[in-house]
């Protein structure tokens, strides 16, 4: 049968005291909507209508390139109004399923099970040691749920019930849309309450089946930033602890922080405070030390990155060495066997098997060869003021300390560049090349003095 999913992320989030709203707060780098849409999306529905409120129109922006249908509902006037809102999209045989646009952990086989639900209504319920806040589950004597309270409408002895409702359910469309036209606000809050249906399921004769969650954090919702921040974390262990299944060794598994997707090989370490973000692929045996954030890299075998090195859009050959303290930027390429050093900074660069650039460099827009030797403190004077031009060094050159490569500059295969030398114009293959004056030495000379 077909399934169409609701998402609800009308409501305000005034709890966030934010001028984000508050479905965009992220948890690991990204937004709370859209780890729920992704979840989603995993259940491959017909469609997925995401409800999003008044001045929402900063969700619809961000989130604009996602699959989904938007839907707006003007008013908040509760969460079975919001659900009416969308209905009228969805065809009557498929089955609906309502989710919450800040309820970012909800797992998708969990999601499964809710959506058999042909001939059923079906509920996701959680226990809870402090149930408060929730509508609580109230069932008969048999044991089957008969309606839904909210903790506003309910009586001290409801308040005890630890069964509370997470608000995701699960029925055919001609139902939810039945039950929908007959909600009204006769309760505490004067509101639409979606919660409602249940007990209109129970006069209609349609069984309601109730899942439990094992894991409460799936169904936590987040309406303040110390519920966001305790999710991330709850998260983050969660994602570390898959890693180290996988066979990663991690130093200390509260301070890694994987913001996106990793893939890992076997046998990789992983020192304290490192962030791993974006697309991540790490090959075998990588060793990563501490203070160290990497985002979008493919990063091969046995390559080891020492401490506090910062490491983004870039790949990264087998057996590399890099840092400590180095910067690798954005389409930066290095072949196997290549080393930077400590405060070295490449961009856009290409390096070539077995180079090596290893103190104080800034290298960018470049094409560097392989067994290439860059001395320390090299510059690649890439940048005109206005434009930006290229450095090309050949494989086996050796370019002495301090040297400034005024680009565009080609330097041939096997080329020597003195220490010190300011290069404007090309080199020659095995030539050596010096441009500083002569050194020369003055006796007698004294030094001013202080007056
Ligand atoms: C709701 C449930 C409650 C459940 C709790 C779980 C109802 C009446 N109550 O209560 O049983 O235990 O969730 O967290 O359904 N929303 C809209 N439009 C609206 C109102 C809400 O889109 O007009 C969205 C909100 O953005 C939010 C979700 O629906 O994502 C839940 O709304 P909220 O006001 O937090 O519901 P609760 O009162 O907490
Ligand atoms: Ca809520």
């Amino acid at each position: 049968m077909k399934l169409s999913i609701i998402i609800l992320a009308a409501g305000l989030g005034k709890r966030m005291n934010s001028d984000l709203p508050k479905v965009l707060h992220c948890l690991a780098d990204k937004p709370l909507l859209q780890h729920v849409i992704d979840t989603a999306m995993s259940l491959q529905p017909e469609s997925i209508q995401v409800v999003y409120g008044h001045g929402g129109e900063q969700v619809r922006n961000t989130l604009a390139n996602l699959p989904v249908q938007w839907v707006e509902q003007k008013q908040q006037l509760g969460t079975g109004h919001a659900v009416a809102q969308a209905i009228p999209n969805i065809a009557d045989d498929n089955i609906v399923l309502v989710l919450y646009g800040d309820v970012p952990l909800i797992n998708s086989v969990t999601l499964q099970g809710l959506c058999s639900a042909e001939t059923s209504l079906n509920i996701l319920t959680a226990k809870l040691n402090n149930p408060t806040g929730y509508g609580r589950i109230i069932r008969n004597n048999n044991g089957q749920a008969e309606r839904i309270v909210e903790e506003k409408d309910a009586t001290t002895e409801i308040k005890l019930i630890q069964e509370i409702n997470t608000g995701m359910l699960a029925t055919k469309a001609s139902n939810l849309r039945a039950w929908l036209a007959k909600l009204d606000k006769n309760n505490s809050q004067g509101e639409y309450y979606l919660t409602d249906v249940i007990a209109m399921a129970v006069t209609d004769n349609i069984p309601i089946h109730i899942n439990t969650v094992d894991d409460v954090y799936e169904v936590m919702g987040v309406n303040d930033r110390v519920q966001l921040a305790n999710l991330e974390r709850y998260y983050q262990l969660q994602q570390v602890n898959n890693l180290m299944l996988a066979g990663v060794t991690v130093q200390d598994p509260n301070r890694l922080d994987i913001r996106g997707t990793i893939k890992t090989g076997h046998d990789i370490s992983i020192d304290i405070n490192v962030i791993l973000a974006g697309n991540v692929a790490l090959g075998n045996r990588v060793r990563i030390g501490p203070n160290t954030i990497i985002r979008n890299a493919k990063i091969a075998d046995d390559v080891e990155v020492l401490s506090n090195c910062v490491i983004e859009d870039v790949i990264i050959g087998a057996g590399c060495k890099i840092g400590p303290f180095a910067r690798l930027r954005p389409e930066t390429e290095l072949a196997e066997q290549v080393h930077i050093g400590n405060f070295v900074e490449l961009k856009k660069s290409v390096v070539a098997r077995g180079s090596k650039i290893n103190h104080l460099s800034y290298i960018g827009d470049s094409e560097i060869g392989s067994n290439v030797n860059i001395g320390a403190g090299t510059i690649t004077c890439n940048y005109d003021g206005a434009n930006k031009h290229k450095t090309i060094i050949k494989n086996d050159v050796f370019v002495g300390s301090d040297t400034q490569l005024v680009a565009p500059v080609i330097v041939e295969a096997g080329a020597t560049i003195g220490a010190g030398s300011t290069i404007t114009k090309d080199i020659a293959e095995d030539t050596l090349t010096v441009s500083r004056v002569e050194q020369q030495s003055i006796s007698g000379w004294e030094r001013p003095k202080k007056k």
